[in-house]
């Protein structure tokens, strides 16, 4: 992880989204230790509320709200950090999830190691066509109603991205906003869960691991015809940046070629394809304050968020 990667990866030197160990075939299985080494847990009372992941040496983005769940073990290679503050959305919006994403503050910094590693970000201009592979980490619940069996290894899982218009389609029209992303496999089977939401979604790009997505929402999990749903990273990279001033995380553009063939894609109910019009979001300066939360980080390309307290 020294100079000479460095170079290697592109001409300006961005130490986000390489891993040592992460030569992916298959998925849905457990994730050799040090695959993902940007993977975070957050827990609250001493279980786990969500995933998260490491974008730089002292910031973790998750999803605005989690929810309980619990975790065995720990690792043996694990150091402790405290949650110094919670940058939450200020338009986060619980009735239709748009904007579902939040910003964890370490107290200190992190020392990156083979298996402690923050990923790159989509850059604003990022794009991701129908079917784009791309990989989603976490340790939530395995199907419906299970949850994840002893000894609860991060478990990783291939799917492709599903186009807006599409997804929407699936989903409920109008449902699926532009600071959104879905993926899914369509007959079902492969899918994010509760407990995973608020890790993150990633796709390979030039050897370099990107997050596009972070773990939102769904109908269930991995039904036939309802993809998962995903904050859309690419969309926050301004509000990111205004809230990270020093050590700024790593943002690659993603880009897809050919066609995108969700373009063309409709169904009864949806509005034909904008020209791309970019929204402004409203942006009111909310900060909350630091709860009283412990971070473990771990040797094994895992990362915990230990607490007893508040905000989520
Ligand atoms: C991080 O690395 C620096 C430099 O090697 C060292 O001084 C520091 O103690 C390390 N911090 C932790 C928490 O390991
Ligand atoms: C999107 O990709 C999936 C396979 O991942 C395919 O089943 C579906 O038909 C594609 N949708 C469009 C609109 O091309």
């Amino acid at each position: 992880y020294g100079v000479m990667d460095c170079f290697a990866l592109t001409l300006l030197c961005r130490l986000c989204g390489t891993t040592s160990f992460n030569n992916k075939i298959v998925g849905g299985e457990d994730a050799p230790a040090g695959s993902w080494p940007w993977q975070a847990s957050v827990h609250q009372f001493g279980g786990h509320v969500c995933g998260g992941s490491l974008i730089n040496k002292e910031w973790v983005i998750v999803r605005y709200r989690g929810r309980r769940q619990n975790q065995e073990g720990s690792n043996p290679n694990e150091v402790s950090r405290t949650v110094a503050q919670i940058v939450l959305h200020p338009v986060y919006d619980s009735d239709t999830n748009d904007n579902d994403i939040a910003l964890l503050r370490l107290t200190s910094p992190v020392n990156f190691t083979n298996y402690i590693r923050p990923v790159c970000l989509a850059a604003s201009d990022s794009f991701y066509h129908n079917g784009t592979d791309s990989w989603v980490t976490g340790w939530g619940k395995i199907n419906e109603g299970k949850f994840l069996p002893s000894p609860q290894a991060l478990q990783e899982v291939e799917v492709p991205v599903l186009g807006n218009r599409q997804c929407n389609c699936l989903n409920r029209v109008g449902s699926v906003t532009d600071n959104m992303l879905c993926a899914g496999v369509l007959t079902g089977g492969k899918d994010s869960c509760q407990g995973d939401s608020g890790g993150p979604m990633v796709a390979k790009q030039n050897s370099v691991w990107i997050q596009s997505g972070v773990v939102s929402w769904g109908f269930g999990c991995a039904r036939p015809n309802l993809p998962g749903v995903y904050t859309r990273v690419s969309r926050y990279q301004p509000w990111i940046d205004s809230k990270i001033t020093t050590d700024k995380p790593g943002f690659v553009q993603f880009t897809s070629s050919g066609v995108d063939t969700d373009s063309s894609y409709t169904c009864p109910g949806l509005p034909p394809p904008a020209t791309n019009v970019p929204t402004k979001q409203q942006l009111k300066p909310t900060t909350t304050k630091a709860p009283d939360i412990a971070v473990i980080l771990t040797a094994e390309g895992e990362f915990f968020i230990l607490g007893s307290a508040s905000t989520s």
